[in-house]
């Protein structure tokens, strides 16, 4: 199985959540579907909703509730995406002019909100409190580590640690939550649930390791945005951290000069070093290790379709190039 067939597996439940995605990004204020349009229609993986379609399939859950809620995890995705760009300054996103660069920040960061307070009225409807629960802490969580990435920014002395400590709270906990809501949904034991919440907090940490690879060494056509800007935003991701960690002190000045300053000459020379020094390839080793881990936690489910995909999946979330 390849990803093509997971997705192509789904295709008719994706339909579905699709259609809701749209139907629910409506309002008489018109820049609101203007802007949301602009960047759902820009394409996405739909990695969110797919992942807790798949959950709740493992967990023999069929009923309509998973729908709504798919959607809602590719809105609280988006509103994220909509206000990270503003952060990080993003020019393109999805391969297509990022809504900031295109109706500016503030209309970016309230049609942000908009989703999201979107999201947790589609929550309320669905009324169960153990999914608003979770999505309430998962959202705080997110917002958190955007903000412990903030107060961080061009700290060179960041720690791997503290690395991870962001990636899991801005980026994994929103996949971890989508892998354990369809468990919630299937009312398997509490066990299984942690299970898939602990898959996904692995899958989703590897996913942004990923990501932060991809942001050095990615062709921009396939990403579908700028290389080079985390560097450029002075985002301490782990290839730079693993080779300051390993360079000369000549080389750290480099490093250093590129943080603070990052034009493209100084670019090109520290991604020479992450070259000389495999930051890559260390970054993507640990990604690697975190996918295996996070496979077993999947051994308490009996071998199903379901299963199979989200073994893709993790296959998947480190080969990427998109
Ligand atoms: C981008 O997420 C933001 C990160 C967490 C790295 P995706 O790579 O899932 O973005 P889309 O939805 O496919 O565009
Ligand atoms: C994404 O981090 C975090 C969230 C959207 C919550 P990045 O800043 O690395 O994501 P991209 O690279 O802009 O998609
Ligand atoms: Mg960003
Ligand atoms: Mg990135």
């Amino acid at each position: 199985m390849d990803i093509q067939d997971v997705f192509q597996h789904y295709v008719d439940d994706m339909r579905v959540v699709e259609d809701l995605i749209r139907e629910h990004q409506s309002s008489y204020v018109h820049l609101i579907p203007e802007i949301a349009d602009h960047i759902i229609g820009s394409g996405g993986k739909r990695l969110r909703p797919l992942l807790l379609i798949i959950s709740s399939d493992l967990c023999g859950y069929r009923g309509d509730r998973r729908f709504p809620l798919a959607s809602v995890m590719e809105f609280i995705h988006t509103a994220s995406l909509l206000h990270d760009d503003v952060i990080d300054h993003a020019v393109i996103r999805r391969g297509k002019s990022s809504a900031n660069s295109i109706w500016g920040n503030s209309a970016s960061v309230l049609v942000g909100d908009y989703l999201y307070s979107s999201s947790f009225g589609m929550l309320a409807e669905d009324g169960d409190q153990t999914i608003q629960k979770l999505l309430a802490a998962t959202t705080s969580s997110m917002a958190e580590g955007e903000i412990i990435q903030l107060a961080k920014c061009g700290d060179i002395n960041a720690t791997e640690k503290e690395y991870f400590s962001v990636i899991e709270k801005k980026t994994a906990i929103l996949i971890s939550a989508a892998c354990a809501m369809g468990a919630i949904l299937a009312k398997v034991p509490e066990a299984e649930i942690e299970a898939l919440a602990r898959f996904g907090m692995r899958l989703g940490t590897a996913f942004q390791l990923t990501d932060d690879t991809l942001d050095y060494v990615a062709r921009e056509d396939d990403f579908g945005k700028t290389i080079g800007m985390d560097l450029k935003e002075g985002k301490i991701t782990l290839p730079l951290i693993r080779v300051f960690k390993k360079c000369e002190p000549d080389e750290k000045k480099i490093i250093e000069k590129a943080v603070e300053n990052a034009g493209e000459d100084s670019i090109k020379k520290v991604t020479s070093l992450i070259d000389k020094y495999e930051g890559i390839k260390y970054s993507l080793e640990k990604a690697d290790m975190l996918i295996e881990e996070g496979k077993t936690f999947l051994e308490v489910f009996e071998d199903s379709m379901a299963k199979e995909a989200f073994f893709t999946i993790s296959d998947y979330v480190v080969e990427r190039e998109l």
